[in-house]
């Protein structure tokens, strides 16, 4: 591929990714704010641009591969790497007295070693069906129809969570 195109889809990917996680903070305020239409259409376009992004991305980084490689990749690279950047972040905003990005990147990351410890469940088949609970906020999965009271990591109210499931 001609390297300018490659920019291009570097580019094109980062700004499809954050415009489809903006859209879909669009779509809460608008929500709020008793604007369903507008909310409605700001969540299509999230989930749009979403698609956008993941199609740039296989141009990217070519086709993904089994099932298996793709649960190694998450366990051993992916998550891995991001729970080091974030925690890297965290450090960084610590030692600058950033302390609102500290807890966001330090949530982040622990959100993230969930993540470890629910694949591996999955992996072990102590999970069967798949139903989890997602907090729009900070993003901590719990398994299971019940949302907590509370998040754990962010403290935000059950209202704050996302069924996700067959
Ligand atoms: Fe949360």
């Amino acid at each position: 591929m001609h390297p300018i195109i490659t920019q291009h889809l570097e580019t094109l990917f980062l700004k499809a990714s954050r415009g489809a996680a903006r859209k879909a903070i669009y779509a809460l305020r608008a929500r709020q704010g008793g604007e369903s239409a507008l909310a409605a259409l700001y969540d299509a376009m999230s989930q749009s641009e979403a698609a956008q992004a993941r199609r740039l991305l296989i141009q990217l980084r070519g086709q993904t591969g089994t099932s298996g490689d793709n649960r190694q990749t998450c366990l051993t690279e992916e998550i891995p790497d991001l729970i080091e950047n974030y925690n890297t972040a965290t450090e960084h905003a610590r030692e600058h007295g950033e302390r609102a990005m500290q807890g966001a990147f330090s949530q982040s990351a622990r959100v993230e070693k969930i993540y470890l410890s629910l694949l591996r469940k999955v992996e072990q088949n102590k999970i069967s069906q798949g139903h989890y609970q997602v907090c729009r906020f900070c993003g901590f999965i719990r398994e299971g129809h019940e949302a907590p009271e509370n998040c754990p990591i962010c403290t935000a109210p059950s209202s704050r969570f996302q069924a996700v499931g067959p």
